[in-house]
């Protein structure tokens, strides 16, 4: 009997589109890069990135302090991801501890069965959280961790038509629920708002106070400890010692969004360390995912968690989502933690934040007219420029005016373009304040880089304003 022809299996399914493979990707060119953007993700984004010269970069690899590009330029970064970057790229241990979770071939998804990763990852925030902030939600985004946060406070506030209050220029995300509480018309837009939120200044308590007394139906105030888009902005400790006053007096239940200013990046683990308060629920992101994984968290004071979720009935009203505690990425956030304590990374945010403000003390001091103000806590910097709109040479102004509405009375926009094209240097901007240029090294930051990020300002703000802006503007235009 001779054997039966062997005949190629027919696809089932569709025939495979000629997708891009992972090498493909890696192969792209800047030019590519850009038309694939343009094409499938935001071209309105890309006139901001041409603007500022990051178009031109392509990274190809990234390490420690430093982006390294297509021709092998090392990029200083003293963005850092808006703070996600605490250990800079690629750390070697956090690395590691994924490379061994994948060869081990560990179980990601805890829906079904218990994770012992997200289990112990809780435990360690409730280690290092103080008071009883005990409960934790895990999540894959800052904005989801805020989600959490205002709908645990919600509940445990005990208000049937529970309002909110938020702060000015305040920034806590952008899906729905939070954009309500994130104060950008820009953000907001059109949108339906959850709409039963009021708006204080931050760092103003009799406002508060006044608010607090004139409505008993609001149960919950979110603030940032410092907020970032709004340019690094702080507030004393009387301010947060009355905030806590009045929340316990009042039964109001206060929510720290600490997305940005937690994770050490203060010089604490969490910023309101530095006021000897603890709030009702907290959140985490960012650097929490040790710069490798998408991680957010939710904290909450285990009686407001159990009064929000604190039976079978109510457990699974806000229990994680399909990713929440995902093994991986809670096994990245374990050695995060323990990285950053095993490195004093707190600690060096301290010293190294401090003298990055010292000298850029004396940067301003240099320069009076362009820098207005320098402010910060920890590796969480704010550098404000005077507005050049009314004193730039009216020659330059309809120049200027051309490029970018944005970019009119800013210099940031100029100087950061500056320190990256000539002296391969990354900042960050800021959302509502365009005169901030927003520095958040990662906490690996030494001595050195400060001096190498100090060494590049200075050159560029000695040129002069006029220099400056006459230069990027030729750029733009050739
Ligand atoms: C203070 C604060 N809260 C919330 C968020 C939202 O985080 P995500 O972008 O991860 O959703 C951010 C992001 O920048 C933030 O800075």
């Amino acid at each position: 009997m001779s054997a039966p022809a062997l005949t190629p299996a027919l696809p089932r399914g569709p025939a495979k589109p000629r997708l891009l493979s992972v090498e493909d990707a890696k192969a792209l060119d800047v030019q590519e890069m850009a038309d694939l953007f343009k094409a499938h993700i935001n071209p309105g984004q890309f006139h901001f990135m041409k603007l500022l010269g990051f178009h031109k970069v392509k990274v190809e690899r990234a390490e420690g302090m430093f982006y390294i590009d297509q021709n092998g330029r090392r990029i200083l970064d003293f963005f850092g991801g808006f703070g996600s970057l605490a250990f800079g790229h690629n750390h070697p241990r956090i690395l590691e501890a994924r490379r061994r979770f994948q060869e081990e071939k560990r179980h990601e998804i805890a829906i079904a069965f218990l994770s012992q990763y997200a289990s112990a990852l809780a435990r360690n925030l409730a280690l290092v959280s103080p008071g009883d902030l005990d409960m934790v939600f895990l999540g894959s985004s800052g904005s989801e961790a805020m989600e959490a946060a205002i709908k645990v406070a919600e509940r445990a506030s005990g208000r049937r038509n529970c309002k909110f209050v938020h702060a000015e220029n305040s920034f806590h995300g952008k899906t729905k629920g939070v954009l309500s509480l994130t104060d950008s018309t820009l953000y907001q837009g059109e949108f339906k708002l959850v709409g039963n939120s009021y708006k204080v200044p931050f760092g103003d308590l009799p406002a508060l106070e006044r608010l607090l007394r004139s409505d008993p139906e609001i149960g919950v105030v979110v603030l940032e400890t410092i907020q970032g888009g709004a340019g690094i902005v702080t507030a004393p400790t009387a301010y947060w010692q009355g905030v806590r006053r009045l929340c316990d007096e009042l039964k109001v239940v206060w929510v720290a969004d600490e997305v940005q200013c937690g994770f050490g990046r203060s010089g604490r683990f969490y910023a309101f360390e530095h006021h000897g308060v603890v709030p009702d629920v907290t959140a985490l992101a960012k650097s929490f995912g040790g710069g490798k994984a998408a991680m957010a968290a939710m904290i909450a004071r285990r009686d407001i968690y159990m009064r929000a979720y604190g039976t079978p009935k109510t457990a699974m009203i806000h229990a994680h989502a399909t990713f929440g505690g995902i093994g991986e990425g809670c096994v990245t956030s374990i050695e995060a933690m323990n990285t950053l304590y095993d490195e004093d990374l707190i600690g060096n945010s301290q010293d190294v934040g401090t003298y990055l403000l010292e000298r850029l003390q004396e940067i301003a001091a240099r320069y009076p007219t362009i820098v207005k103000e320098v402010r910060g806590q920890g590796l969480m910097v704010g550098l404000e420029f005077h507005d050049f709109s009314r004193t730039l040479p009216l020659a330059l102004r309809p120049m200027v005016a051309i490029l970018d509405e944005k970019l009119k009375g800013s210099l940031s926009g100029f100087v950061g373009a500056l320190l990256l094209r000539d002296h391969d240097v990354l900042v960050a901007f800021t959302e509502y304040n365009r005169n901030v240029i927003r520095l958040e090294p990662p906490l690996i930051c030494t001595r050195e880089n400060v001096d190498q990020f100090c060494v590049a300002l200075d050159t560029l703000l000695g040129r002069g304003i006029v220099s400056i802006v006459k230069d990027f503007v030729k750029s733009q235009l050739g």
